[in-house]
């Protein structure tokens, strides 16, 4: 099956929504498979700029959209991005959208105590307070609300009587309100009758798209160093990002998810806590942000920048299973005199060519630098190799041979065409 996979191989924000648009425009199916609304895809059309949350990027062509049983789901946020997506002139029916039954539900109880937590912890995790870790613990604890049981309203007290038990003793513990059942029970048949025509199986949607030999693209969201077990824990997001996920988060054979696409920023940035060996605090950290506009689409946080860190895309792109990268905001690097790549770490004497698992040891890291020249010419809109600075040229080949994995795309703008292929993540492999 000529499929691909998509997912981020820093830290999120490494110009994914872009990537994933311009390969659904080739792709008949597009799939989210972890995550919620944490997620934030923001995809440039023309004049129009289009900023997605939990809907896959394929609403933005009308190609079919699965929410795979991966994804947490805001019911309420889920209308909320249906609408606005409608007024921006999208029909997200469901004709085009499938929620899976299987997905979990992200209750405002979520929401709350993501909130209440964050607010209570000396060490904050900085998360996006969406309630995404809540619900992803409501799942493995079993207790979870899914999308199928607001099809079967008479199942619906028992199941929030379940949910409440656990989260009113752990309510009382932050010295907020109970929540009530009934007004928790009202609120979902409430929202049911919007939500229930788009529930559907997608695995069984999946299934159908491989016997027609259809070709699907599988959306990762975040990205690997925030991965819950490869991520730089406890700093994480609460689910797997990395390409394997696809296969569970969605419901088809692991060797269904075709070739992994990792999205590699030029240089590096984070939002929320943690540590960040390359992070700059000077004026090159505060340069790299302005020139690339690096404010959290969801939560509009300033995001912290510093230099690529090889190190750690070359750890992603193994753990992560990414086959070839698409290298993004190239022209954010434009007219520096010389640009640092981090090719590993140095601690107490030792050196490190690998990222450390102890969140300690990781945040006392000093990076080792190698110094590359920069370009004078702008990369911004190149469509072709001969567009590029040779300088240019000379980082990007020196950033595939730091990393061990080649560059498939290459991003010089947010506009859908300022692309450059050298591989088709489609058909080459
Ligand atoms: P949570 O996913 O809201 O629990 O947040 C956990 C961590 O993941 C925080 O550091 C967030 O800033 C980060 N995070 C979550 N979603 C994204 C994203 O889409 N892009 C970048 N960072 C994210």
């Amino acid at each position: 099956m000529a499929n691909v996979t998509v997912i981020g191989a820093q830290w999120g924000d490494e110009g994914k929504g872009k990537i994933i648009d311009w390969l659904s425009n080739r792709a008949e199916m597009v799939v989210r498979f972890q995550g919620g609304n944490n997620a934030g895809h923001t995809i440039v059309v023309g004049e129009k700029t289009y900023k997605l949350s939990l809907l896959p990027s394929g609403v933005v062509q009308g190609k079919r959209s699965i929410i795979g049983n991966g994804v947490v789901v805001d019911p309420w946020s889920l209308l909320e991005e249906i609408a606005k997506a409608g007024a921006a002139g999208l029909a997200v029916t469901p004709d085009i959208l499938v929620l899976a039954e299987n997905a979990v539900l992200v209750l405002p109880l979520h929401r709350e105590l993501d909130a209440l937590r964050e607010e209570a912890a000396s060490q904050k995790l900085g998360t996006t307070k969406r309630g995404i870790g809540p619900a992803y613990e409501d799942k493995v604890g079993r207790r979870a609300i899914r999308a199928i049981d607001l099809k079967d309203p008479a199942s619906l007290p028992g199941k929030i009587e379940r949910l409440l038990a656990h989260h009113n003793v752990l309510r009382k513990g932050f010295g907020a309100a109970e929540v009530d059942a009934g007004a928790l029970l009202a609120a979902l048949n409430g929202i049911a009758p919007s939500i229930a025509p788009y529930i559907g199986s997608s695995w069984r949607e999946l299934d159908a798209a491989r016997k027609a030999g259809k070709r699907v693209l599988f959306e990762g969201a975040q990205a690997v160093l925030l991965d819950i077990d490869h991520g730089t824990y406890p700093f994480v997001t609460s689910s797997n990002t990395v390409a394997g996920q696809a296969a569970a988060g969605a419901g088809v054979s692991p060797r269904a998810i075709g070739t992994v696409l990792g999205i590699v920023k030029s240089y590096t940035t984070r939002v929320g806590e943690g540590p960040f060996p390359t992070e700059l605090k000077d004026a090159t950290g505060e340069k790299l942000g302005e020139r690339g506009h690096e404010f959290g689409t969801v939560t509009g946080r300033k995001r912290r920048c510093g230099w690529f860190d090889a190190v750690l895309v070359r750890q992603t792109c193994i753990t992560g299973g990414v086959d070839g990268i698409a290298l993004t905001k190239l022209d954010v690097l434009d007219g520096f005199d010389e640009i640092r790549v981090c090719t590993g770490y140095e601690l107490d004497g030792q050196h490190f060519d690998y990222l450390p698992a102890d969140a300690n040891i990781q945040a006392r890291l000093v990076p080792v630098y190698e110094t590359l020249e920069g370009w004078k010419d702008t990369t911004a809109g190149a469509r072709s190799w001969a567009d590029l600075p040779a300088n240019a040229i000379k980082y990007v080949r020196r950033v595939e041979e730091l990393i061990g994995a080649p560059v498939a795309l290459l991003s010089t703008s947010p506009d859908r065409d300022d692309t450059i292929m050298v591989s088709d993540p489609f058909v080459d492999r």
